[in-house]
C-alpha cells in the first residue's frame, strides 16, 4: 500500500511517497482504508522535526484521518466491516483525567499516522463519525475540532449567551466559532486578515477585529463587551496572553491552547488572582468528549470549514498552504487507491 513517510531526516523536502506492506490487525484491531486526512499546526512542526526533534524516523505523519473499516482482528465486539470511523488523536485516553500512559501514543508521532490508504487501529482508538459529513469533513474532527470543544464545552463550561473571544481564522479557532455559535455564544474574533474577518462574520462572528491594525485588540475586547469575555481561546501563547488578560472578564477563563506567537515571556500575574481568572491548559481530549462532541455536531449539523481538499499526490502542497498561514479553517488531503 501507499503511505507517505518523513524518511532518514525531517523536512517537508523529505516527506516521500513509500511502498508499504499491507497492515493487518491483530486480536482487538481494525484494519481502516483511510478516504480523507486532514492538517493540523503539530503535522508542520512534525515534519519539520521542531515537535520532537528526537522522534524516531521513518514516521507516516497527520493524526487525523477517516475511513471505512475493511477488516476486524479477533474478539473485536464494537465495530464491523463497513463501518465509518476516525482515529483518536491519543490511542489510549478513553475518559476521564489524562495519566502519562494514556497520552504517550498519538497518531502522526510518537506512533505512524494517518497518510496511508490502509491503517491499523485499536477498536478503543477510533469513533464513529456523524453521517452528515462528508469523509473531508469527517477527518477534520480529531485533533482541532476537539480542542475547541474541550476549551469551551468540556473544560470551559460553556453556556448559552457566554461571551467568547477567539484568536486567528486557522483549525482550532473555526471550529471554536462554530461551537460557540451552536451555544448562541456572543463571539468576538481577531485575525490578520480583514478578508477572513468578513469570512468569520459571515459564520456569526458578532465583533471583528484586524490584530494587525489593532494590537491593543485586549482592551477593545473589554470596551466593546463591557467590561470583557467570559472564555478566551488562546492559540497565541506569550505573544497574545497580556491582551488575552485585559479581554477577559472578572472570574473569567483563558483556554491555553497554542503557542503560535511564542512560548515564553515575563509575565504579571497579579491581573491573574486580582481578577480571580481561571487558565486552563488544553491537551486536545479523549475519546468520550470525541463521542459527546461528534452527538452536538450531529445535532447541529455542524459543517467543519474545509479551506481546501488536496489530492494525495499533492501531499506536500498541502502543507505547503498550512505553512503559508493563507489558510481559513481546515486543510485536508485526500486519499484515494491510484
Ligand atoms: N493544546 C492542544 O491540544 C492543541 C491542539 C491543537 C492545536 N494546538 C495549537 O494551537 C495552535 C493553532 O493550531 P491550528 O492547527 O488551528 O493552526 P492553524 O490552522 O495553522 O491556525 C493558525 C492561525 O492562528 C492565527 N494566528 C497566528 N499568530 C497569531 C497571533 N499572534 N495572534 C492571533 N492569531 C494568530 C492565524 O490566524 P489569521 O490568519 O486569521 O491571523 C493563523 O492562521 C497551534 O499552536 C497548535 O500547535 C494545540
Amino acid at each position: 500500500m501507499k503511505a507517505y513517510e518523513i524518511r532518514n531526516s525531517f523536512g517537508l523536502e523529505n516527506l516521500e511517497r513509500v511502498e508499504r506492506p499491507e497492515p493487518e490487525p491483530g486480536p482487538g484491531q481494525l484494519l481502516v482504508q483511510v478516504s480523507s486526512t486532514s492538517l493540523n499546526y503539530r503535522d508542520l512542526l512534525m515534519v519539520d522535526g521542531r515537535y520532537n526533534p528526537r522522534q524516531p524516523l521513518p514516521l507516516i505523519p497527520l493524526s487525523d484521518g477517516v475511513g471505512k473499516i475493511v477488516a476486524v482482528g479477533a474478539g473485536v465486539g464494537g465495530f464491523a466491516v463497513g463501518e465509518r470511523v476516525a482515529g483518536t488523536f491519543f490511542q489510549g485516553w478513553q475518559a476521564g483525567r489524562p495519566s502519562v500512559a494514556a497520552v504517550r501514543d498519538t497518531l502522526g508521532g510518537p506512533i505512524d499516522g494517518m497518510l496511508a490508504q490502509r491503517v491499523v487501529l485499536g477498536e478503543s482508538g477510533v469513533v464513529r463519525v456523524p453521517d452528515h459529513l462528508s469523509d473531508a469533513e469527517a477527518s477534520t474532527l480529531p485533533c482541532a475540532a476537539l480542542t475547541a470543544w474541550n476549551a469551551l464545552v468540556e473544560s470551559g463550561g460553556l453556556k448559552a449567551g457566554d461571551t467568547v473571544l477567539i484568536q486567528g481564522t486557522g483549525g482550532v479557532s473555526i471550529f471554536a466559532l462554530q461551537f460557540a455559535k451552536l451555544f448562541s455564544a456572543e463571539v468576538f474574533i481577531i485575525s490578520s486578515s480583514d478578508e477572513k474577518l468578513e469570512r468569520a462574520r459571515a459564520l456569526g462572528a458578532d465583533f471583528c477585529i484586524n490584530y494587525m491594525a489593532t494590537p491593543k485588540w485586549g482592551k477593545e475586547v473589554r470596551r466593546l463587551s463591557g467590561g470583557g469575555v467570559d472564555h478566551v481561546v488562546e492559540v497565541g501563547g506569550a505573544g497574545t496572553f497580556g491582551e488575552s488578560l485585559r479581554a477577559v472578564r472578572l472570574g473569567g477563563q483563558i483556554a491555553v491552547i497554542g503557542i503560535l506567537a511564542g512560548a515564553a515571556r515575563e509575565l504579571d500575574l497579579t491581573r491573574i488572582l486580582m481578577n480571580k481568572l481561571r487558565i486552563q491548559g488544553i491537551l486536545v481530549g479523549h475519546r468520550q468528549s470525541f463521542q459527546g462532541m461528534n452527538r452536538a455536531v450531529e445535532a447541529g449539523k455542524l459543517r467543519p470549514i474545509i479551506d481546501g481538499l488536496f489530492p494525495f499526490s499533492a501531499a506536500r502542497d498541502a502543507f505547503e498552504r498550512l505553512r503559508s498561514g493563507a489558510h481559513f479553517g481546515k486543510i485536508c488531503i485526500g486519499v484515494r487507491e491510484e
